[in-house]
């Protein structure tokens, strides 16, 4: 029988857990506070804003959000976190990805205060993850570790691969996986012999943007497979980078999309929020 590791559920529970603690510090006086930029109008990304914001209202996060019109110049962001870098009240900042073209993201990345970067995207958070220290953790692989430990998937000594280098997802996520003692390998669009790596994984993380790319002969049979992607089919409907109807009898485990990795990735940034108290 195959798994479904469903990250609805899993995510809610999170949430109760992290609403409790939000409660307790406002009991003690203490109040969190995340500072959502978004720039233009993607309408993706106003979806996802949406989401984040109504995820902090739910765990009672105080959330502020600055929605700047797509001319705003690299200036007049860069000023706007600088503002809200030195706002004792703001626990946290997350710019919202992609930025238009003519604003440098690494740069904006680079001038969020390290001890407000709930998104873990800062080269500091990215560095301290890497010598094992702690830190901010980049919210889509960590919600993936949270989402194997807690459907007790056991990482140590399993063979870990990932499809997909990005800074975001398949380096931290590697990092994560090497942390809990797994081994680990990333693939990219240069790997040679891709399925031959593919199937030796006990655990598979695809993240490599492509509709359904992962079929069942990318997989060991036994396998726990992790779909990062959210794409569109041919038909609108919204597909991982999975096939998931193709692998689905010969895994062991698969998160579903929608409502597999996306809703922990919510609630990892809010447990980011509430770290950001004690970090
Ligand atoms: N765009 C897509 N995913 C993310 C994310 O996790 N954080 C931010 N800030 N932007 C994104």
């Amino acid at each position: 029988m195959t798994k479904i590791i469903d990250g609805k559920e899993i995510s809610a529970i999170i949430k109760d857990e992290l609403k409790s603690k939000v409660e307790e510090y406002k009991r003690n006086g203490i109040t969190i506070t995340l500072a959502v930029i978004q720039v233009g109008k993607d309408p993706a990304s106003s979806v996802y804003v949406g989401n984040k914001k109504k995820a902090c209202a739910y765990v009672g996060i105080e959330s502020l959000a600055y929605e700047l019109s797509e001319d705003t110049t690299q200036e007049e962001l860069l000023m706007l976190i600088k503002v809200l870098n030195n706002k004792k009240e703001v626990n946290g900042i997350l710019v919202q990805l992609p930025l238009p073209k003519h604003i440098d993201e690494d740069l904006v990345i680079q001038t969020i205060d390290p001890g407000k970067d709930v998104d873990g995207f800062h080269p500091q958070s990215v560095g301290v993850l890497s010598i094992g220290q702690k830190g901010f953790v980049s919210c889509t692989p960590a919600g993936i570790i949270e989402l194997l430990k807690r459907s007790n998937i056991e990482i140590e000594g399993k063979e870990c691969v990932i499809i997909g280098r990005s800074n975001i997802v398949g380096k931290p996520m590697a990092l994560l996986l090497l942390r809990e003692n797994g081994t680990v390998t990333i693939c990219h669009s240069r790997t040679k012999n891709l399925k031959e790596v593919t199937k030796r994984a006990d655990i598979l993380v695809v993240a490599l943007g492509k509709p359904k790319f992962v079929t069942k002969d990318y997989v060991k049979e036994g396998a726990v497979v992790i779909d990062v992607g959210i794409n569109r089919d041919e038909n609108g409907k919204l597909c991982g980078d999975v096939d998931y109807e193709d692998v689905f009898d010969k895994v062991s485990a698969i998160t579903p999309v929608p409502g597999g990795v996306g809703p922990m990735t919510i609630a990892m940034l809010l447990h980011n929020c509430v770290e950001s108290v004690s970090l």
